[in-house]
């Protein structure tokens, strides 16, 4: 469903990403896991188009995009992949003054251009969805991170998006808070989302993704299914990275 063929990133003359490859099928869950500064969240961004890729293709459902140096897709080429997305932040990114339900209504009455009380009941059954039903008239700022989290996942499903991206959804988050973040995204695996998530937690990648890519300097050092990936490394870079993340996330990977 969402297919990246030869992509090149490069700001300058620094090549972020080097010719990078990947299927998503529809229903599967994909984590993006390497070293920091590797190009996860570029290859993130590149899959919406909120950065633009050098060159090479973006297939998402019937939407291609060609990009090579000088051609830059046009305003309705973007919009025709950033609508079939919805991106999850590591630090949230609700509206500050919007309550939490204000915040999973916003788009639904102004891109989508929903009647707000249809809005307001399809955002009520958004945070039942990610348990945050009993905080809908809260503010952000009285939420906990892993609330507002939930709220700011509620918001990006809003627009029914054909895959969900997120970037690092549990690194702001103290351990006991991660839980709850990644027993929705679990949930939501489950349902059958699709999701591509960038992140360093292998116990959120070992517990929702099938399959798994390993980046480093821009390049894909391995992918594969998830529990390969991380339960037995084919590459000696991937088997140091694991036992490593391992060790410091104090056995997050047991059960991999
Ligand atoms: N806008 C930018 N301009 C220049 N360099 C960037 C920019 N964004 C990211 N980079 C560089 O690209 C590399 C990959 O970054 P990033 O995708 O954030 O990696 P990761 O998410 O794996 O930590 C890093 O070396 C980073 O410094
Ligand atoms: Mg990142």
């Amino acid at each position: 469903m969402i297919e990246l063929s030869h992509i090149n990133k490069s700001f300058v003359e620094f090549q972020v990403l080097d010719d990078i490859s990947l299927q998503v099928t529809e229903g599967s869950v994909t984590a993006l896991v390497g070293p920091s500064g590797g190009g996860k969240s570029t290859l993130l961004r590149c899959i919406n188009l909120l950065e633009i890729p050098t060159s090479g293709t973006i297939r998402l459902g019937d939407a291609v995009v060609e990009l090579s140096p000088g051609k830059k897709p046009g305003w309705n080429e973007i919009q025709k992949i950033r609508r079939q997305t919805g991106m999850i932040f590591q630090n949230f990114q609700l509206f500050p003054h919007r309550t939490a339900l204000e915040n999973v209504m916003e788009g639904l009455v102004t891109v989508l251009k929903w009647p707000r009380e249809k809005a307001n009941a399809h955002a009520r059954e958004l945070l039942a969805k990610v348990g945050m039903a009993h905080k809908a008239d809260a503010w952000p700022s009285t939420l906990s991170g892993g609330q507002q989290q939930r709220v700011a996942i509620a918001r990006a499903l809003a627009m029914s998006p054909r895959v969900l991206l997120c970037d690092e959804p549990t690194s702001a988050l103290d351990p006991e808070l991660a839980t709850e973040v990644v027993e929705v995204l679990s949930k939501l695996a489950s349902e059958g989302t699709t999701m591509v998530i960038a992140t360093h937690d292998l116990r959120l990648a070992s517990r929702v993704a099938d399959h798994a890519v390993f980046l480093e300097a821009g390049k894909v050092v391995e992918q594969g299914p998830a529990d390969r990936v991380f339960g037995a490394p084919q590459q000696e870079r991937t088997r140091r990275f694991v036992s490593s993340i391992n060790a410091s996330q104090g056995g997050y990977g047991e059960g991999i």
